[in-house]
Parts: structure tokens; C-alpha cells; sequence
């Protein structure tokens, strides 16, 4: 089994996954031991990286780490030929790769499985898992089960760069699946969300708001933010701008700090894939609301949740 979209899963999978997660977070068996992961990012990574290869080790099995920078791929062998190559070291391979598509690209030159670990502004799957994870326990900590479909509404608010981030594009393609799921898009600097996913979500039938808020007019963030319960927020991708003259107005136009997080509701949930620059003030981080490092550590579990499923069922 590949890993490369969100397309291929649904509710009842993803509570499988779930199940699976909180059994790992005090797994000690090794089941793992005989198979090799390879890793191979294109692209810089702090989490993804080193919690593939935490859950990897945690599981018994072994790891081979391989950077774009270090590898072939910088004398200009193609995606294909470094696949095929991969092919022969290990049991999975976990790619991480600049260029949107990347992942259907080597899945149809190897024979053992891929994991997109994100492909440039495309998707990135086992990012939305662990949001969804996130999501699921932290409703739970507050009695709200994302699976009763006889609950009240929850309101999810994306802001930031919609139109580049890979993780906002798989998390709102997993919302669709669950029931009385609100969206609204806060687009920084007009980043909006692409096209084919706000119509994906229409065709769904969930609730969605678009709302572009011109910079100079900040409060006007607040009124929106008052009323989420989820608030999912993103970095500016300047990595993913070839035209450096717009870099200009690409600002920040709204951080949350210690003076406006007392707008939010109490049991509002904070969360991040992280990295952070300046959308977030650290000063928060130890407020109940935010959730961003618990993102990384429901990581791990959730990776080797993953990995168990593609390497052992
Ligand atoms: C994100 C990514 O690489 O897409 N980070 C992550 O995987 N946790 C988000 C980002 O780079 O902004």
C-alpha cells in the first residue's frame, strides 16, 4: 500500500488509524526489526524526518537517511532513476520532494511503497493524519466526539497561506468526511485556497466562508477568530514564490499574542504544523488552547501507526 493522498481514505479507515495511534503510545514490541526505511527528503525537514525515523526505531526497524543535497539528485539524476535505485536498499520509502505530483511520479516505477511525506504545494498525507489524530483527542478531552454525527457543529477556521500550504489542502480534503464540520478560510494576502479544493468541499456539501480581510484592517480578524473552535494556522511559504517582486507584500498581517488570545472561545484549540515565524508569539505556547507541540508529539504515534499498516498488514 502507497501513502501518496487523501483521496484513497475514508472515516472508517482513519478511525483505524486512530485506534491504532493510541496503542502505540505505549507500544514496546519490535515488530519491525527485519525492514529498512528510507528516507529521502528534497526538501527541508525538521518533524516529518525525524519522526518517520523516531517511529521507525521505536517499531525495531532500521533507518537509511538520504538528502536531496547529498544524493544523486543534485547532478541532475531524475526522480525515477533514484526510485528505482531505492528500490533495492529498503522495504518503504518516505519521500519528501519539491515538485507537486512527486509521490504518483515514483509510485509507478517501484515496487515497494512510497509515502508522500509532501510534494511541493501538493499534499501531505500523513501530516493531515496527525492533525486529524489532534483533532479527535483534543475534541475528546472536552466530551465532543468527532464521530457522533448527532453533535453540535464545529467550527474550523484556516488562515494564513492557503494557497501553498500542503497540509491545510489534505486536512480540509479529511474534513470533508466528517459530519457538521464548518469551514472558514482567512487567507493572508489573498493566498487563497486553490480552486479544485474549495469545490471538492462544495460538492461535499460541508459548510464553507471565504473571507479576505485587507491587511491594514487586523480587528477585523478578531470577529471571526472569536467564534472557532479549531483554529488551524499557517506560515507565508516564501519558499514557493518565483517572483521575487511580490515579496514584498508578502507580511505577516496577524499574529496571536498574549493580548488578543483572550479573544478566543476557552476551549478553542491552537494548532500549527509548525514551522512557526512570526504568526504565532511564543509567549502563548504554554496556553491550554494551543496545541502545536502536541501536534509533534502525536507525530511519532501516529507515523508508527502508519507504518505498521503499510508494513505489516
Ligand atoms: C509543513 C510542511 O513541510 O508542509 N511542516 C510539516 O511538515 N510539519 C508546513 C510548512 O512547511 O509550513
Amino acid at each position: 500500500m502507497n501513502l501518496i493522498d487523501v483521496k484513497q481514505m475514508n472515516k472508517y479507515w482513519i478511525q483505524r488509524i486512530i485506534s491504532k495511534t493510541y496503542e502505540m503510545v505505549n507500544y514496546r514490541e519490535k515488530p519491525l526489526k527485519d525492514k529498512i526505511m528510507i528516507s529521502y527528503f528534497c526538501e527541508p525537514s525538521t518533524r516529518t524526518c525525524a519522526s518517520f525515523q523516531t517511529a521507525m526505531i521505536k517499531l525495531g526497524g532500521s533507518v537509511i537517511s538520504l538528502q536531496g543535497e547529498n544524493s544523486s539528485n543534485k547532478k541532475g539524476e531524475s526522480l525515477e532513476d533514484s526510485i528505482k535505485t531505492l528500490n533495492y536498499y529498503g522495504d518503504v520509502i518516505v519521500l519528501r520532494h519539491p515538485e507537486k505530483g512527486s509521490s504518483e511520479r515514483a509510485v509507478k516505477v517501484s515496487n515497494i511503497p512510497i509515502i508522500n511525506a509532501g510534494d511541493g504545494n501538493g499534499e501531505h498525507p500523513t501530516q493531515a493524519l496527525l492533525d486529524i489524530f489532534t483533532i479527535y483527542d483534543e475534541l475528546r478531552r472536552r466530551n465532543i466526539n468527532l464521530y457522533n454525527d448527532d453533535r453540535n457543529e464545529i467550527n474550523i477556521t484556516f488562515m494564513g497561506d492557503l494557497k501553498n500550504s500542503r497540509t491545510v489542502h489534505s486536512l480540509v480534503k479529511l474534513l470533508i468526511c466528517f459530519k457538521k464540520i464548518n469551514i472558514t478560510y482567512l487567507p493572508h494576502n489573498n493566498l487563497n485556497i486553490p480552486p479544485d479544493i474549495y469545490e471538492l468541499v462544495d460538492s461535499s456539501g460541508t459548510k464553507q466562508e471565504e473571507i479576505n480581510i485587507p491587511q491594514e484592517e487586523q480587528i477585523k480578524y478578531i470577529k471571526y477568530l472569536m467564534k472557532t473552535d479549531i483554529l488551524y494556522m499557517t506560515r507565508i511559504q516564501k519558499e514557493r514564490f518565483f517572483d521575487n517582486n511580490n515579496m514584498n507584500d508578502l507580511n505577516q498581517p496577524f499574529q496571536i499574542t498574549s493580548s488578543n488570545i483572550h479573544f478566543f472561545k476557552e476551549t478553542a484549540i491552537i494548532m500549527h504544523p509548525l514551522p512557526r515565524l512570526e504568526e504565532i508569539s511564543p509567549l502563548v505556547d504554554h496556553n491550554d488552547r494551543c496545541v502545536y507541540f502536541k501536534q509533534v508529539e502525536n507525530g511519532v504515534y501516529v507515523r508508527m501507526a502508519i507504518l505498521y499498516e503499510i508494513l505489516l498488514l
